[in-house]
């Protein structure tokens, strides 16, 4: 642990920049704006530029080394990486164990290198530190006072470095608005190699090579766009750069080594007019830039995941209006997965951008398959047929989503070549035995982690024979990822279910054409057939609706309308207890599109009363539970919910976790193995934690609508995982939830 430095220790500090250009007069430029309260120190070999800090008023006094070292306290050393070595020479005689060294080179084993040189080993007050951040522009006149603010600042201490040296050096970058973290010399420079390193030189070398052409002038006149957005960092200072490629040579030298490669595979591409395989790379790029700039934007899961993201959900408020939730996350996942596998396109609608469905995206584009978009719900999959995936580079990840990891499981399963699979800490503690025992039986070769918890990983090249197998428990998951499996099997699959579940792959499968025989509670399937893509349309997710006819059913006074959403009578559960419990819920326009059930929903108002939860209803209500405790909380007299055992080994065990909030509110219940009991009645408020489970998370936002105080929800990242837009549609129908970031 870094030892803690408060902020305004940092005033007591008298820094010492050695260098005063772009990056040293940031620094001074960046302290006076942040008001800081000690004294900014320079030196530079040239004096006129000393004189411009002085007069731009971002230093405070100047001098001989001599002088000037036994007055700082902190020094930054901002010259070029290959001068640091001099600048060490000329400090060493003055150096005390009291004073903190650090820099700003580009390039990290270099510079350890130099101190190396100088000092014979790494004095314990020297950590090496790199901003990312910059700017084309050079020289003292170039600073900017918030050049680091909101970028990262990377330091590469050693095993013994200076614990409060350390901590000094993270007070003086926070201070100036930069996001510190840690990573050794080595990782550094192979990182920046890529990021940064490559980037350049590919920048000045095709501005050089344009440059040089006779008809420079006019070829420049007519470069704007492009090449103006490609080429910007080539403005940036030739010194600087020289020592950069000098000092990481071998590192760089790796990265345009695979840079090389990369324009030479598209080159061919180009040459035989490869579409595919010209699609294939600008689709991914194409990708990756977007996530890059969501990651950038703290937007995206990855980034969330590891954010504190706090609701705060205001009493009371209203439930009005006409809204269309996000498409229906199992048949978003379904469609990816079956276009990808089918022969020639699909293209899909209503696609759910969140980001368990957008990591199942991802894993077929890493496993060679080309898919445009999502834009605006529309996805289109350049289908490989059921051979046609190719080996992933590195494990697949499917972030918090369980369909994902079973549905890969089975179809991974059959394939030639081996696949890891990944996920974040709550899938992580997922029973994955489930379907690693049936897929074992049909021949399958997976590893599991202890308790058959993910990764798991599964060898490729197996021949999978047929299974016949009665499920131990209701789950969609495992009954698809058995037939998944059977598409690559040797003779005929049957998979029986002890109660209905959702059915999307079997219909998926059938609109694709390939044949899935069902009767009575049994789906079969022959393997070796093949599948044509074609148009989906996902409708709206009932799952994610449910917490708004939960919402307009507690609410006196609500009126709404939820526009095409999926009624798969496999998926209506949660219609079918509330309107037992005496909600007024009303499907109008009642249609079938792709083969899938449509209505909206239109929900008013009614007051509640308790019932005993008929127990068929519970795989078709399966991921609704969180929320219809709340409708029982708001119901008059007990709700008895039995055979819901599942519930415990969803994204958090649902179950307790919502009888942990429930007993913060107030709310009267008793929990059972397999269910719980709700008495309903009046409610406060509190702080509840939803676990990181977006459905533990929105069912407690929908509380508060009829709660006496405010309800504090902890944990709610994940709630990008199946709805991004929660918070904005739920504003539009008047309720008043509202994020903070710890
Ligand atoms: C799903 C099946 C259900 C459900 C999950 C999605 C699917 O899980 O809870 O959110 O898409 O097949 P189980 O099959 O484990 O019940």
């Amino acid at each position: 642990m870094t030892a803690f430095v408060p902020a305004s220790a940092l005033d007591r500090e008298t820094v010492l920049v050695i260098g005063l250009g772009l990056m040293g007069a940031s620094v001074a430029a960046g302290l006076k704006a942040v008001g800081f309260g000690g004294r900014v120190l320079a030196s530079d070999r040239r004096e006129a530029d000393i004189q411009t800090g002085l007069s731009m008023g971002i230093i405070d006094g100047s001098g001989p080394l001599d002088e000037l070292i036994p007055q700082a306290t902190l020094v930054v050393i901002a010259v070029p990486v290959l001068a640091i070595e001099s600048v060490l020479e000329a400090m060493a005689p003055l150096w005390r164990d009291d004073l903190v060294v650090t820099d700003v080179g580009s390039t990290k084993q270099a510079v350890r290198q130099s101190v190396a040189r100088v000092f014979g080993y790494i004095p314990p007050n020297m950590i090496l530190g790199h901003p990312i951040a910059g700017s084309e522009r050079s020289g003292v006149t170039a600073a900017q006072a918030g050049l680091f603010e909101r970028h990262k600042v990377i330091v590469t201490p050693e095993a013994d470095s200076c614990r409060s040296a350390l901590a000094r050096v993270h007070a003086l970058w926070q201070r100036l608005g930069a996001d510190v973290l840690e990573m050794g010399v080595e990782r550094h420079d192979d990182v920046l190699a890529r990021t940064s390193h490559l980037p350049h030189l590919l920048a000045f070398s095709l501005v050089d090579t344009l440059a040089r052409q006779d008809e420079r002038l006019d070829i420049f006149r007519y470069a704007a766009g492009g090449f103006r957005d490609f080429t910007r960092i080539a403005g940036s200072d030739p010194v600087m750069w020289r020592d950069v490629f000098r000092a990481n040579k071998t590192a760089v030298l790796g990265a345009l080594d695979e840079f090389e490669q990369g324009v030479s595979r598209l080159r061919q591409a180009i040459e035989a007019d490869d579409d595919d395989a010209m699609l294939g790379a600008f689709s991914r790029a194409s990708h990756a830039r977007h996530y890059f700039e969501t990651l950038l934007n703290q937007a995206s899961y990855q980034s969330m995941e590891q954010r504190n993201i706090t609701y705060r959900a205001s009493a009371g408020g209203h439930v009005q209006g006409r809204i269309r939730v996000p498409g229906d996350k199992s048949m978003s996942h379904r469609s990816i997965m079956l276009g990808a596998l089918a022969d020639g396109v699909t293209e899909v609608d209503g696609f759910l951008e969140g980001e368990d469905s957008l990591a199942t995206l991802q894993a077929f584009r890493e496993m060679g398959v080309v898919i445009e978009g999502p834009h605006d719900g529309r996805v289109v999959i350049h289908g490989v047929g059921m051979h046609g995936l190719q080996a992933p580079a590195g494990a697949l990840y499917v972030g918090n989503s369980g369909t994902a990891m079973r549905l890969f499981a089975g179809l991974l399963a059959g394939q030639a070549f081996d696949t890891e699979l990944t996920g974040d800490a709550s899938l992580t503690r997922r029973p994955m035995g489930r379907v690693v025992d049936p897929l074992r039986l049909m021949g399958a070769h997976i590893e599991a982690s202890e308790g058959d918890r993910p990764p798991l990983r599964i060898k490729g090249g197996q021949v999978l024979q047929r299974l016949d197998y009665d499920l131990p428990m209701a789950s969609a998951q495992v009954k698809s990822c058995i037939l998944l499996a059977g598409m690559y099997a040797e003779g005929e699959t049957r998979v029986r279910e002890p109660a209905p579940t959702r059915d999307h792959t079997e219909r998926m499968l059938n609109g694709f054409g390939y044949p899935v025989e069902r009767s009575g509670n049994e789906a079969r399937l022959a393997g070796g057939g093949r599948m044509t893509g074609g148009p989906i349309d996902v409708p709206a997710d009932i799952s994610s609706a449910a917490f708004f006819l939960v919402a307009a059913s507690i609410t006196p006074g609500a009126d709404l309308v939820l526009e095409h959403v999926g009624v798969n009578p496999t998926r209506t559960g949660v219609i079918a207890i509330l309107q037992a419990m005496g909600a007024d819920l009303r499907l109008e326009n009642e249609r079938e599109v792709g083969g899938e059930p449509v209505a909206d929903i239109h929900v008013r108002y009614a007051p509640l009363k308790g019932v005993d939860i008929d127990p068929n209803q519970v795989p078709l209500a399966i991921d609704e539970f969180p929320v219809l405790f709340i409708a029982a909380a708001n119901a008059e007299g007990k709700t008895r919910l039995r055979g819901a055992e599942e519930l415990r080994v969803k994204e958090s065990d649902r179950i307790q976790a919502m009888a942990d909030g429930m007993a913060v509110l107030g709310i009267e219940h008793t929990v059972l193995e397999d269910g719980i009991d709700i008495v309903g009645g009046q409610y406060g408020g509190g702080t509840v934690d939803s676990l990181g489970d977006h459905r533990i998370a929105m069912a407690f936002s929908v509380a508060a609508l009829c709660a006496s105080e405010a309800i504090t929800i902890q944990d709610c990242a994940n709630v990008a995982t199946s709805f991004p837009d929660f918070l904005s549609l739920s504003a539009s129908i008047g309720m008043r939830v509202q994020a903070e970031e710890a």
